[in-house]
């Protein structure tokens, strides 16, 4: 069955590049990052991979785990990790499952058989803290995915989770963000000090209040 926004996601043990883990211990109180690849030693996953250990920090600094899968051996695994490392100028920390049986990629349906039968297409899932599922995306295996994009979901999540604002089309970090509709003009000039900005009476901005207050 597929996972939807919203719903708890499967706990599983699986071996990887830094040993066996329990994904849930893995997590802990950190919000998690899994994505999957359709085979080790193929150029797209390889900058994939790459970019995502470029991006380390920046997943880090937000409190996102990383946690990558690829339905190959863990010998693979480590020798392609040294590839990866060698061509992106990089240095992978984080774990790579080695999905061998496909126990991951079937409990999470990465494996789209109309698109392939044995390979997993490129699917995200954010998880958040509470072990909830707060994005998905799929992409074919022909086109990598861009990181910076998940950095900026996590960001809009993160944000929006703390206060009652929504973000608009291509937000970044910093830039002015959404009153929703249900909150009376009043109440959003009392909870916004920062100002009220009223395009239409349903389409009203704000300064993007403190992250962490
Ligand atoms: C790639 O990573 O380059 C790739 C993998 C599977 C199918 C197509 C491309």
């Amino acid at each position: 069955m597929s996972l939807r926004l919203g719903d708890t996601v499967p706990n599983f043990k699986a071996k990887t590049t830094i040993g066996e883990i329990d994904f849930y211990d893995f997590l802990g109180d950190s919000w998690g990052l899994l994505f999957s690849h359709p085979a080790d030693y193929t150029p797209v996953c390889t900058t994939e991979l790459g970019k995502t250990a470029l991006l380390q920090e920046e997943f880090a600094k937000r409190n996102v785990k990383i946690l990558a899968v690829s339905v190959d051996p863990l010998d693979k695994h480590h020798g392609w990790i040294n590839d990866i490392n060698e061509t992106q100028n990089c240095n992978v920390q984080f774990p790579i499952i080695a999905d061998d049986d496909r126990k991951v990629a079937e409990l999470y349906d990465m494996i789209h058989p109309n698109a392939s039968a044995t390979a997993t297409v490129r699917s995200v899932f954010v998880i958040d803290p509470d072990k909830k599922l707060r994005l998905t995306l799929t992409y074919p295996a022909s086109t990598g995915r861009n990181f910076y994009e998940i950095l900026r979901v996590v960001d809009s999540m993160q944000l929006t989770s703390k206060h009652t604002v929504s973000t608009p089309a291509d937000w970044n970090q910093g830039e002015d963000v959404i009153i929703p509709p249900s909150l009376s003009q009043e109440d959003a000039e009392k909870k916004f000090p920062k100002g009220v900005r009223v395009v239409k009476p349903y389409l009203r901005y704000t300064p993007q209040p403190e992250p962490n207050k």
